[in-house]
C-alpha cells in the first residue's frame, strides 16, 4: 500500500487482526458499508461479534465518505448478540 503510515498499522478489530490501513484501502474501493467489509475483511466476525470495532470501522466510513455516522448502516446483528453461556441455555427459562 503506498503512503502507509504508522497509523495504518493501529489493529481495530481485535479479534480478526484487521488494521485501519486495511479497512481504510477497501472503503477507498467503495466498499462503504459495515456489512460489505465485514466480507471482505471479517471485521465483525470474531467472538465479539463486533463490540469491539463497530463503532471505529463506521467512524472511518464516516469520515472517509462524509457521510453522518446516523446514515450508515450499523450492520446485521445475528442471535446471540451477546455471549451467553450454554449452561444458561441448558437450563432453560421460568416459563417452561
Ligand atoms: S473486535 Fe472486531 S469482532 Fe471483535
Amino acid at each position: 500500500m503506498p503512503n502507509k503510515s504508522k497509523q495504518d498499522e493501529i489493529i481495530i478489530c481485535r479479534c480478526e487482526e484487521v488494521t485501519l490501513g486495511e479497512i481504510r484501502e477497501w472503503i477507498e474501493k467503495g466498499y462503504d458499508t459495515f456489512d460489505e467489509l465485514k466480507r471482505v475483511l471479517r471485521v465483525g466476525m470474531g467472538p465479539c461479534q463486533g463490540r469491539g470495532c463497530r463503532d471505529l470501522v463506521l467512524r472511518e466510513i464516516s469520515r472517509i465518505s462524509g457521510m453522518k455516522i446516523s446514515e450508515i448502516p450499523p450492520g446485521r446483528f445475528r442471535p446471540p448478540s451477546k455471549p451467553v453461556k450454554l449452561g444458561v441455555l441448558a437450563k432453560g427459562g421460568d416459563d417452561e
